[in-house]
């Protein structure tokens, strides 16, 4: 059975329509991408996922029954972590600090409590060695740590903490080849750990390194969700790419040609490097 399943769920905002009749299912021990272009509604969707927003229609079920989010304290308790890509960490606080966030160990000091950064600093450093992190120090700040790195230590969190269902909202997008690759690997391990992985991401390549399943967004309403095996990588980029805006793509092209004849060939020229940069990844 999934662990969460979203049932014909719509999304408005005031007069826009965000998301419009998706379904979704997330099970455990995969990796579930979502995928679609600017403003497609994959935040929309992660953020009804993780209880910020509430669906205008629809059911949200949880171990298959219906439940209503009403706080993204609330999903966490329930085990759905989720990391966003620029508020996933304070940056002057310690790696230790963010860690724990809102769940610091405690000891006593005469009669109050106080925050036990003795055990925390352990914890942390065993927790970021099983996933294969050295950190020299746990009280340095994380703004000093890379961006892959932040990103594996907000995953090791959600993992130390149970999560069922890990939500990532482009962890790979302002990162290096090689940094990218050192995220990829522990969604791969967060999946063997058993646990749901979503993840969101603009690139095809990254999608299909670690996917079993993907769901693609277009304009708020979905393509629909595909095992691998049902899939090419290139016909993801064709759904990515949505078969409209190319054709959009040409008449502008047109456009321009007969405005400045000049431009055009620059323009072409940037869209060909492109495609081919899409179709021909770098290694
Ligand atoms: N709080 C909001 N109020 C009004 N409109 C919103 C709100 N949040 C999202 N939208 C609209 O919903 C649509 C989907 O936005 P969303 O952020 O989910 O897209 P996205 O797929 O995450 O895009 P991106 O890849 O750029 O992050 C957009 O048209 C956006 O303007
Ligand atoms: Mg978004």
């Amino acid at each position: 059975m999934a662990i969460i399943e979203l049932k014909d769920v719509t999304k408005s905002f005031g007069r826009v329509n965000a998301l419009r009749g998706i379904s979704i299912k997330i099970d455990a021990g995969e990796v579930h991408c979502l995928l679609g272009d600017n403003g497609a509604g994959k935040s929309t969707l992660i953020k009804i996922l993780s209880g910020v927003h509430k669906p205008t229609q629809g059911q949200y079920e949880f171990d298959g029954k219906p439940v209503e989010l009403s706080s993204p304290r609330e999903a966490l308790d329930m085990g759905i972590a989720t990391v966003f890509q620029d508020l996933a960490m304070l940056p002057l606080m310690s790696i230790t600090r963010n860690f724990f966030l809102g769940r610091e160990p405690k000891k006593a000091l005469g009669p109050v409590e106080v925050f036990d950064s003795g055990k925390a600093s352990k914890i942390t450093n065993e927790e970021l060695n099983k996933i294969g992190i050295e950190i020299r120090d746990p009280d340095q700040a994380v703004g000093t740590l890379s961006g892959g790195e932040r990103q594996a230590v907000a995953i090791a969190r959600a993992v130390y903490f149970g999560a069922r269902v890990l939500i990532l909202d482009e962890p790979t997008s302002a990162l290096g080849v090689k940094e990218a690759a050192v995220v990829l690997k522990y969604i791969v391990q967060a999946k063997t750990k058993g646990i749901g992985v979503i993840f969101i991401t603009h690139n095809v390549h990254h999608a299909w390194a670690v996917g079993d399943t993907f769901t693609v967004l277009n304009r708020g309403s979905s393509y629909g969700t595909f095992k691998k095996a049902e899939l090419t990588r290139e016909k993801l980029l064709q759904m990515m790419a949505g078969g409209e805006e190319l054709e959009e793509l040409a008449v502008e092209l047109d456009l321009i040609a007969k405005r400045d004849p000049s431009e055009v060939g620059k323009l072409e020229h940037r869209v060909a490097e492109e495609l081919d940069r899409e179709t021909h990844p770098k290694q």
